[in-house]
Parts: C-alpha cells; structure tokens; sequence
C-alpha cells in the first residue's frame, strides 16, 4: 500500500513530466472562507502543492487546479462557496482537464458532501478537515481514474502537515500556529465540533519547532490558533498548559508579538492573567468571545459561564492588565432571546468597553441543538436589535480609539503605511520613509476612527 510520501513522488513525477512535455508548470489557486485556521490550513496546502511541482497561480482563470477551503459556521458563508462553485460549471465545459476541489469545514456534513457528489458533479475532489495531509493522493486518484474523488473521514489524529516547511504566507511577517484542532464545547449553535471533530493539542515540542523555523523564515509575530487555547495540554502525555507555552513561545529568538485566539471566557486561568502580564512579547490584548449577555441565553447556548461572571473576568483582567484591549464575538437573535435578554448584552457591551467586536445574527446550522428550537426571534426584531447593539457599540470603539490621540504607540509594519499596535489596532500613518512588514516603529496618533487610528511616524526607524 502507497504511504502519503508515495504519492507525493508520484505527483511531483507526473508534474515534472508535463513540465518537460508542454514547458509550462501546473498552476493552482485556492480560495480560502472563514476563520484563520482555515487561512493556515491553505498556507500547509499551498506549502505541500508547491512541494510537489505546482506553482501558484495569480487568478483562478489561469489555475489547472482550484480548491475551495469552505466554512460553514454561518448560512451566508455556504451561500457564497455554491456561489463560486456554480459560475465554475461553464469553465469546466471550456477546460475539461480543469481539476476542481472543495475541503474543509462545509464538505464534513454528510449532506454537503452528498450534494457536492450529485449535483456538482463536475467537482473532482471533496475531502474533509482531517484528511487534507492526502491532498496529493486525491489529485493523483482524481487524475489516474478520470473519475471524482470523495472522501470525508470522521478522524484521521491530528491533520497537521508537520513536515513540508511553509514558506509561502499571506503575510511575510507573521504567521498563524495551530496549537490545538477541534473542539469540544459543543456551544448549542455551533456546528465546529461537528466538522472540526474532538479538541487535540498538538505536542509542545512540535510547536516549538514549528515557530523557531518560522522565526529563522523571518517571521516576528505569531497567532497562536485553537477554538479555546485555554483548554490547551488537555490529553497529552507532558504535563502542560497554555500559559506554560505561552511561557516557552516567549523566548523564542525573533518573535517580537505573541497573539492568541480564541480564549473561552469558561477557563481564563489567573495564571493566563498574569503571563499576558509579565510576558513583554504576549500582546496585551485578548478577544473574549460574550455570546450574549443574558445569562439566560448563555445557559441556552451552554456556553457555561452566567454574565456576572463574565463581568468579574473582565474586571480582574483590567485590574490587572490596565492597557488590556478587549474584543469580543456577540451573537444577535438567538432561539427565545426576549429584550430583556437583549438589553443585558447592551449593559454587558456598555460596562466592558470593548474595542472591536465581531456581531452576527443567529443562523441556523442543521445538527446543533439549537437547530430544533422553534422559538424564533422575528427576522425584523432580530435587524432591529442588531443595529442598536452596532449603534451602542460604535461610539464605545471610537472614544477609545480617541483615547490614543496625542499618545506614542510602538507600531508593527504590515503594508505600506498601515501597522497594528500592540493591542491591535490597526493604524493608517504617514511617513516620508518607507518601512519593511515586520519593522516596528513609533507612531504618534494624530486622529481617531471607530475602526482604526491614523498618525504619523515620530523616529527614526527602532529595530529591537
Ligand atoms: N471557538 C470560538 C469561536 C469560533 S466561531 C469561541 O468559542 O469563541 C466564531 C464565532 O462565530 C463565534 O464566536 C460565534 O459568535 C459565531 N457563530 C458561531 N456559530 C454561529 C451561528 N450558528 N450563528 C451565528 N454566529 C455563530
Ligand atoms: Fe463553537 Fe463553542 Fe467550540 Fe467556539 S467553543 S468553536 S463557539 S462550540
Ligand atoms: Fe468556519 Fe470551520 Fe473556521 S466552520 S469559522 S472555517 S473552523
């Protein structure tokens, strides 16, 4: 039986052949939707296509493979993937060698794989979340029997491609780590622990290494990525936690900022508390996904926290870290979510003080508990109540934001003349120099928006 190395041989070897045959190399596009793991997961498959003779392609028109890395966490981000796979149709008709691929979190519902299978059948391959280390034996599979190649596994261990180093990112200068895959909160709406599987952390050590090569590939801030990185060191044979990888992370040569997401407010630990504290390079920012502010619709969502608890979290936290940057997830419209329940999420929004948030409305995910509620919140109240909890939120955003003005901030490059500051806002600056991504420089704030602050470079450029 052929091991995934084989087929790696194998697919380097066919795309050599055509190389020599037609001068030209196969190029692949893939579009990535969702969150940042599945950004991750695309930087590993991109890694692994150009390991095995692919070469990148700028647009989707000139790729001989496209690949759709889905989510599905909402309705709209399903609509969008059916969306571009149904404009593909006509292109396939043009160019019937054109392999097409769709993997990640939607294709793991038994159902979208089946209709991916009968209706698109023009798609080559579908696989899932754990099986995307194979992609080179689907390919092959896709191209020896002419035939579609579907395969969707419930847990295959942990899908991390450890050996085919990533030097292709979307930023040069920073780079997301996965620490830990799956997820085993089962919130009542969330289909993730249905396509991700269960929560497993990826041995230390493997981190480590991950982040000093990407150190040594010039990169200076990390993402560290897990559904709940609280939760991290839960079965593994060392004894760890994540503020003890927070700890070794830290003094990795190189790495300047240490980020992470997402911290379920269920397990923030004192100790997280004060690493985030003492720790220079962890950034003093951390996003605390609220849900909701009623306690109610939490114990609904069996999110396992009520809203004061919530509040004494946030309230140790500022004591503690007082230049902390808060941001959060709230989730509008929730089955049987009474404005009373909505007006807690106001008060919790109003007394946090948080400066960015991520609003959704409640969408309907088939397979969650919440799918069988029949005690919806009327689509117009739900709009309604959305834009009041965007109209309370903005102005908070804002005056924090003008906080900053008349302040310096160390500011992290990322494009020409846009950075991050170590709380992660984002700040647009003025400069007549021009700086690499990944520098970091002095930026006084000279304005303030509700997304972001602009200001002008102050010194010469600090490297340290
Ligand atoms: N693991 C993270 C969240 C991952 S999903 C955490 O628990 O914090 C990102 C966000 O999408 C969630 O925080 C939630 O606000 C939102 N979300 C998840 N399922 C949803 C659904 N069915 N409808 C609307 N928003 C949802
Ligand atoms: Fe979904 Fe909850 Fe897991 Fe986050 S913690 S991924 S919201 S089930
Ligand atoms: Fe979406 Fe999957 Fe991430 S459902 S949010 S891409 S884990």
């Amino acid at each position: 039986m052929k091991n995934h190395q084989d087929f790696r041989y194998l697919m380097t070897a066919k795309n050599e052949k055509i190389f020599n045959e037609t001068g030209k190399r196969q190029k692949f596009f893939i579009r990535t939707y969702g969150c940042q793991m599945n950004s991750r997961d695309s930087e590993k498959m991109t890694a692994l296509l150009l390991q095995i003779g692919y070469e990148k392609a700028e647009t989707s028109e000139e790729a001989d493979f496209i690949l759709f890395n889905t989510c599905c966490v909402r309705e709209s981000a399903e609509d969008k993937v059916f969306g571009h796979i149904s404009r593909l149709k006509n292109e396939k008709i043009k160019r019937p060698n054109l392999i097409i691929g769709i993997c990640g979190c939607m294709t793991q519902q038994s159902e979208i794989a089946k209709k991916f299978e009968e209706k698109y059948s023009y798609v080559n391959l579908v696989f899932g979340t754990s099986n995307r280390q194979r992609l080179p034996e689907f390919i092959w599979q896709t191209i020896e029997t002419g035939k579609p190649v579907i395969n969707i596994t419930e847990d295959e261990g942990l899908p991390e491609i450890e050996d085919v180093p990533v030097t292709v990112r979307d930023y040069p200068h920073k780079a997301g780590v996965n620490i830990m895959f799956g997820c085993d909160n089962f919130c009542a709406y969330c289909i993730v622990p249905h396509v991700r599987g269960r929560e497993k952390s990826r041995p230390s050590e493997d981190i480590i290494n991950e982040i000093k090569s990407l150190a040594k590939d010039g990169v200076k801030e990390i993402m560290i990525l897990g559904q709940n990185v609280n939760s991290y060191g839960k079965g593994l044979l060392e004894e760890t936690t994540f503020p003890k990888l927070l700890r070794k992370i830290s003094e990795i040569d190189g790495i300047k900022r240490i980020r992470f997401m997402t911290s379920h407010p269920k397990d923030f630990s004192d100790e997280l508390i004060s690493v985030i504290k003492d720790l220079k390079n962890v950034c003093k920012h951390v996003h605390l996904p609220l849900q909701s502010g009623s306690t109610k619709v939490l114990t609904d969502m069996n999110r396992k926290y009520t809203k004061e608890k919530y509040q004494t979290l946030v309230k140790k936290i500022q004591t503690e870290i007082p230049e902390i940057a808060l941001t959060t997830d709230i989730i509008v419209g929730y089955p049987g979510e009474t404005e009373e329940d909505f007006i807690d999420t106001l008060e919790v929004v109003k007394t946090t003080g948080f400066s960015g948030a991520f609003t959704f409305i409640y969408s309907k995910r088939s397979g969650t508990p919440a799918a069988k509620r029949k005690d919806l919140v009327p689509k117009k109240e739900v709009n309604h109540r959305f834009d009041r909890l965007t109209e309370t939120l903005y102005p908070i955003m804002e005056s924090i934001n003008e906080n900053k003005v008349g302040k310096v901030f160390k500011v992290m490059v990322e494009e020409e003349n846009k950075g991050r500051l170590d709380d992660h806002t984002l700040v647009h600056f003025t400069s007549d120099k021009s700086f690499n991504p990944g520098d970091i420089i002095n930026v006084e704030i000279t304005s303030a928006k509700t997304f972001y602050v602009t200001g002008k470079t102050i010194a010469p450029k600090e490297i340290h």
